[in-house]
């Protein structure tokens, strides 16, 4: 369960703070975005906000000034308390519980924004913004710095650049703390429960959507906020569209189903699992003989996530398994290394084995800088995923067999959550079963 502890933010904002080493960070919280007429989607919060702020409404802007004094490093803009709009939309912590609660060292009503913002930039020498992502606050930001720019040789200062906020947070995210690692493993737990309800409840099921249901009135019913993305519940040849949530078939006897389904707790912390299992309870043989590839390739991988080895290196472990099981069912033929090069998996496997996994489900942090490989550290957590998806929808690459009907509409895939440890990896979503042994009846 998430307790707000001001405690777990502000040691990461004096991280953040002597990162900054004298720059200026201006950090945007999330808007409410219109779903239609006068209706929004729930509203999420910008994760680099939450990160270093745990404040969670929206509208609101972060200040990181680590060229200032003790006292005026940390500034909050938030929506001021309102009786009208509390009445309408709910309770507002306003700009004293900013400063009581969320122990901003000063907070403002947010509509002071482009007001104080010439003053605390003051004194800076390089601004910290991430550009492109929020129009509104960057025009204020971009006449504000204008301006000082313009006014240097009168005022004496002015910024002289603008540095992204991910050169210094994703370093941090990246890198889980201890109680980061507890909140991913309660979201990775509820998320494996799901899935085990989902497949111990299919036979009374007839649709893909009263699975989805099943599993986000799960989420719920534990104190998630809801699922983390949207969920894919993608029987048969469903499961062959990557990003399929329309979860709308009928679910039919001999069909697989692929759930890929993690919920997102209060605190944002997410879980990615997905599972695939036989419908009626019994693979087919096609069936069976795809399941079994990807899952030693799946086992294989996971054994290979050990500090200082690449998250190319285990997606190359994965692809040479499935490859050479592939080749030996006559779905691929040639040289291992050859149909790595040319890509002539790609009708088969079109996708990377994995991502970082945190607060954002594609957490933040670089995989590569050039040709520099990011190696492995402990606490970095990220998900294993390789699949195989049988379809008509790619063409067959020049030289490579034609494929038999009776693979046609077979999608699999297999994603655990694992955590690096110095000695072996944890497999943070091992609730959810994988045996075959385990997915038949
Ligand atoms: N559910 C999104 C992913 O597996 O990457
Ligand atoms: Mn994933
Ligand atoms: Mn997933």
């Amino acid at each position: 369960m998430y307790h707000f502890n001001y405690q777990v933010y502000q040691e990461r904002r004096e991280i953040f703070l002597s990162k900054l080493n004298g720059k200026a960070a201006i950090i945007p919280g999330a808007n409410l975005v219109q779903h239609h007429s006068d209706c929004e989607y729930p509203f999420r919060q910008n994760s680099d906000f939450w990160y270093l702020t745990g404040f969670d409404e929206p509208n609101a802007i972060a200040l990181f000034l680590s060229h200032k004094s003790k006292g005026e490093k940390f500034i909050l803009f938030v929506n001021p308390k309102e009786v009208n709009s509390e009445v309408w939309n709910g309770f507002r912590w306003g700009v004293e519980g900013a400063e009581n609660i969320f122990k901003a060292e000063k907070a403002h009503s947010v509509d002071k924004f482009d007001e104080l913002l010439p003053s605390y930039l003051e004194g800076t020498e390089e601004i910290v913004f991430a550009v492109g992502k929020n129009p509104i606050i960057e025009k204020i930001i971009l006449e504000t710095w204008a301006n000082q720019l313009q006014n240097s040789s009168r005022i004496g200062f002015a910024p002289n650049s603008i540095k992204s906020p991910s050169i210094y947070l994703n370093d941090m995210r990246i890198l889980k703390s201890n109680y980061e690692i507890e909140r991913m493993r309660e979201a990775v737990q509820i998320s494996a429960e799901a899935h085990e309800l989902a497949r111990n409840n299919i036979s009374q099921k007839n649709n893909e959507r009263q699975v989805q249901g099943l599993i986000e009135g799960f989420f719920l019913e534990k104190g998630a906020r809801g699922p983390a993305y949207n969920s894919i519940v993608a029987s048969g040849d469903n499961a062959c569209v990557l990003h399929y949530t329309s979860n709308n078939s009928e679910l039919k006897q001999g069909d697989l189903l692929l759930v890929d389904a993690g919920c997102s707790l209060n605190d944002y912390y997410n879980g990615d699992i997905t599972r695939t299992f036989p419908i009626n309870g019994k693979f087919s043989g096609e069936q069976r003989a795809i399941y079994e590839i990807i899952l030693e390739a799946q086992k294989h991988a996971i054994n290979n996530v050990v500090p200082g080895v690449s998250t190319n290196y285990i997606h190359m472990q994965a692809l040479k398994i499935l490859i050479n099981g592939l080749k030996e069912i006559h779905l691929l033929s040639g040289d291992t290394d050859g149909i790595i090069e040319t890509g002539s998996y790609r009708h088969l496997y079109m996708h990377k084995t994995g991502h970082w996994l945190g607060l954002d489900v594609h957490d933040v942090g670089a995989y590569r800088l050039g040709d520099y490989e990011v190696p492995l550290e402990s606490g970095m957590i990220l998900t294993v995923e390789p699949g195989i998806y049988i379809s008509d929808r790619l063409a067959v690459p020049k030289g490579q067999p034609e494929i038999d009907q009776r693979w046609k509409g077979i999608g699999i895939r297999i994603e655990d959550d694992v955590l690096v440890r110095n000695e072996v990896p944890e497999v943070l979503s091992k609730a959810a079963l994988k045996e075959i042994s385990d997915l038949e009846i």
